[in-house]
């Protein structure tokens, strides 16, 4: 499996609910690498290219609204098969439907405070690290236990 580099981002609600260790901690201890981490209040345009997708929904003004409403942790996590990854430790996007031991199944019950996002494929996630972040700030390293990691 290729490695790759995924988004994933603590939504308002998730940083002001104080979730942002735990949320890191679920995916240092699954195994992934960051390699990209910045607290930013989106602006409008940021929030509205991100959910570009959604422009046609009745919701997304709301959404770009509760986006912009205070700052976001955006993180870069790299290693195999983390996009699809990723979305399996986030869980189903309303919340009351996302399996127990996912991030949205254990810490929410609102779709429109669902605490945290996540690149849904290949193609978004290039799109979104570029949007959210430079180049310089995407940082390649080498973990000092890696000698322990085997290929999946
Ligand atoms: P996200 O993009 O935030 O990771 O969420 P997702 O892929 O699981 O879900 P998506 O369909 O992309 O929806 C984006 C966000 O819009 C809000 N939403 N509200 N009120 C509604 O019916 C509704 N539907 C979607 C949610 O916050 C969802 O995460
Ligand atoms: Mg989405």
């Amino acid at each position: 499996m290729a490695t790759e580099i995924t988004f994933v981002a603590i939504k308002p609600d998730g940083v002001q609910r104080g979730l942002v260790g735990e949320i890191l901690s679920r995916f240092e201890r699954k195994g992934f690498k960051l390699v990209g981490l910045k607290q930013l209040t989106p602006t409008k345009e940021l929030a509205e290219k991100h959910y570009g997708v959604h422009r046609e929904r009745p919701f997304f003004d709301g959404l770009v609204e509760f986006i912009t409403s205070g700052p976001v942790v955006a993180m870069a996590w790299e290693g195999d098969g983390v996009i699809a990854s990723a979305r399996k430790l986030i869980g189903a996007t309303k919340p009351l439907e996302a399996d127990p031991g996912t991030i949205r199944g254990d810490l929410a019950i609102n779709i429109g405070r669902n605490v945290i996002h996540g690149s849904d494929g290949p193609q978004t996630a290039q799109f979104e690290l570029g949007l959210w972040f430079q180049p310089s700030e995407l940082n390649q390293w080498d973990p000092s236990d890696q000698i322990w990691r085997v290929e999946p």
